[in-house]
């Protein structure tokens, strides 16, 4: 498997989670993985892992870091994963505005940010890729937020794919991975969580980063996929 041999992977987000097996499956598959994240040693603990050819910490919302980034890598970058980022539920009476605003730099502002710094800097055949959610599809309580960025992302994806063209641009809609990210949010429900979703789930198992990296990968190496939303949720949107 040596579908991205010679290739330039960087992993906005890749010190843990969806990124860092995102770094690991893109490795196997023969690239140069470059990763960012905002804890140093966290990083470094994940470039070891990996193998990775260099790390970077830096905020990646920050929109000069990224532009400082880009413009310092000595060598145009074939594909750049955006799994830096969170989420965050909660019903308009309860909403903390600084993380409003946090989770719609992250999402939005993110890879328009992101699509400005690469310019010039990816290669013709490379690509963007994102993350977005299927969770949010449907209206409910806590998913304001989440639901107004689940509709956006892919026409943000597909608008720029026309724009950054013939460079492909791509987003996967995952519905609850199994990472530090859902422990986080899910507190001592995770284990319940867990349990319910192998239960309810068409799959009868709980999707891992592994199976999202999978994806990913795919997403980098076909040449033939842009502007396009990708579902990697178990079957959790039809149950
Ligand atoms: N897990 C899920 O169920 C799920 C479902 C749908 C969508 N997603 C989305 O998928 C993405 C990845 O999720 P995950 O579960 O893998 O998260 P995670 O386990 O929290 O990992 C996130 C990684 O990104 C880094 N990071 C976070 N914010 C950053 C920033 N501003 N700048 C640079 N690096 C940053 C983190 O390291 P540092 O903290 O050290 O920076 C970490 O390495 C997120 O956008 C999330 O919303 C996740």
């Amino acid at each position: 498997m040596s579908e991205l041999a010679g290739q330039v992977v960087v992993v906005l987000g890749g010190s843990g989670g969806i990124g860092l097996e995102t770094a690991r499956r893109a490795r196997a598959a023969g690239a140069d993985v470059v990763i960012v994240g905002r804890d140093p040693q966290r990083l470094a603990r994940a470039a070891d892992e990996v193998g990775a050819a260099a790390t970077a910490a830096f905020d990646a919302t920050d929109p000069e870091a990224l532009q400082r980034f880009f413009a310092g890598l000595s060598d145009p970058v074939d594909h750049v994963m955006v799994t830096a980022g969170g989420n965050y539920y909660a019903r308009l009476a309860d909403l903390d505005l600084d993380r409003a605003r946090r989770l719609v730099e992250e999402h939005l502002w993110l890879p328009l940010h992101l699509a400005l710094a690469v310019t010039g800097r990816l290669r013709p055949a490379g690509s963007l890729l994102f993350m977005g959610g299927t969770g949010g599809r449907r209206p409910g309580p806590g998913l304001l937020l989440p639901g107004a960025l689940t509709a956006a992302m892919p026409a943000l994806v597909a608008n720029l794919a026309i724009e950054l063209a013939p460079a492909r641009v791509n987003l996967v809609a995952a519905g609850f991975v199994d990472t530090e990210l859902s422990a986080r949010l899910l507190g001592d429900d995770l284990e319940r969580r867990r349990e319910q979703l192998r239960t309810m789930l068409p799959i009868g198992r709980v999707v891992g980063p592994a199976d999202v990296a999978a994806l990913a990968v795919h997403l980098m190496a076909n040449t033939a996929v842009t502007g396009a939303t990708y579902d990697i949720d178990g079957g959790q949107q039809l149950v």
